[in-house]
């Protein structure tokens, strides 16, 4: 039997068309910002407008990778979000309806909170392995809300991620190096009545260290050649930036060595300014590792996803020669972010109030440049409408 690479050929991201600055909420609050630029590790997140949602997000996202592959042979869409927009209808139908996408695809929508998108992944593998012709879609899109006046509103934010899954892939190369972790712990949930999450903070930060380093554990276990030598760089999970400093020294800690900085510090730099995009967070921190160096083909990247209550998995991948040529697209990326409209801190709070979670009728303004908008709802049912396709 022939054997295959089998990772991501192609990525694109999106994010919303509004922003607020960290500087701006703390003056508001009387905090010191120097507890989000340093204490986080966050400068400012992006907001979705009224108009915008996960489906938006990620038909732009898609919309901009598919154009690229005009001759796909896409027959699986993943969609990966803690963010759903129904409790039965998988939020992939409405992106593949957008995209235009042709009926034989296989659409699921897949949630265990930032952690799916990577469940995502691993599945597309797996499909991969037994049809190496065809392509998945994997799209990560979420936006992290959180309620107003909380020890979590600093760390908002929203974006997709869509990642063309194939054999022989241009990008990153999934190897079957993969550890897991499961535990039962309440430190950020959200029940079907609610909007915002119920967080208990400095359990999360201990449960994510738990799981980093256990998942890591099962890793070594199931790939007893591999050394931590052998990682390059490491790419974590990010509801704040400063989230993968610590994971990065506890897993120093846990191994008894200390680990350079240096191996984490390219990935930061869009999850700083774009804040918490749960489920694709650790593929903003991909994008961010690869647009900011260009020197690693051949080298070894380890994962560590993580989703609250909880589930964590780390896993390796091998950057492919030539991957630069496939990310000039990237540059439109900080474009995006410099793009976004600055909100007043009193602008966003009324925002995040006429946020709706009911399905009552209801059309919304248009008051972002979308490619794709929510445009409310009528007879329960949720519309969305097309328009200028990104550039
Ligand atoms: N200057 C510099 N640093 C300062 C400062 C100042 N003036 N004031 C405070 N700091 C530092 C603190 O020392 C602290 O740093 P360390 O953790 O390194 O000690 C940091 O700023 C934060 O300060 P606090 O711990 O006092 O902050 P807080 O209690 O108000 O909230 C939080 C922190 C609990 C993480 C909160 O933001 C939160 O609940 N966030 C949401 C939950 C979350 O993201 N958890 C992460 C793990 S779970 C996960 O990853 C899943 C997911 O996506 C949600």
């Amino acid at each position: 039997m022939t054997q295959y690479s089998i990772g991501l050929t192609d990525l694109d991201v999106a994010t919303t068309g509004y922003v607020l600055s960290l500087d701006d909420l703390a003056d508001y609050q009387g905090t010191d910002p120097a507890k989000y630029h340093l204490g986080l590790g966050q400068d400012c997140f992006s907001v979705p407008g009224a108009d915008e949602d996960i489906v938006t997000l990620a038909a732009t996202a898609a919309s901009r990778l598919v154009a690229r592959h005009p001759e796909h042979k896409i027959t699986q869409l993943y969609f990966a979000t803690e963010t759903g927009v129904d409790q039965s209808k998988s939020a992939g139908v409405f992106v593949h309806q957008l995209l235009g996408l042709a009926p034989n695809v296989r659409t699921v929508e897949l949630k265990q909170a930032c952690y799916s998108a990577t469940a995502a992944l691993q599945l597309a593998v797996g499909h991969i392995t037994r049809f190496p012709q065809e392509q998945v879609l994997v799209i990560a899109s979420d936006i992290a809300r959180y309620a107003l006046d909380t020890p979590g509103e600093p760390t908002q934010g929203a974006g997709a991620v869509a990642m063309l899954v194939s054999a022989e892939p241009h990008l990153v190369a999934l190897e079957p190096v993969t550890g897991f972790y499961t535990a039962d712990v309440n430190d950020f949930w959200r029940p079907t009545d609610s909007s915002t999450p119920y967080v208990n903070g400095h359990l999360s930060l201990d449960a994510y260290l738990d799981a980093t380093a256990g998942a890591y554990d099962d890793a070594m276990r199931r790939a007893p050649g591999l050394d931590l030598e052998d990682i390059d760089r490491f790419l974590h999970h990010q509801p704040f930036t400063k989230m993968a400093r610590k994971a990065h020294r506890h897993l120093g800690q846990h191994l008894g060595v200390e680990l350079d900085d240096a191996l984490i510090e390219e990935s930061m730099s869009v999850n700083r300014q774009l804040g918490n995009s749960y489920t694709a967070s650790l593929y903003f921190a991909l994008a961010a590792q690869l647009t900011n160096n260009a020197e690693l083909a051949r080298k070894r990247l380890g994962f560590f996803s993580y989703g609250s209550g909880s589930v964590a998995e780390f896993f390796t991948g091998v950057v492919q020669p030539g991957y630069t040529v496939h990310l000039d697209y990237l540059e439109h990326l900080q474009a995006d972010l410099n793009a976004r409209k600055t909100l007043s801190v009193e602008q966003y709070r009324q925002l995040h109030h006429s946020y709706r979670l009911d399905s009552d009728n209801y059309t919304t303004p248009t008051d972002t440049a979308t490619s794709f908008r929510f445009a409310g709802v009528t007879d329960h049912v949720r519309q969305y409408e097309t328009g200028l396709l990104p550039s």
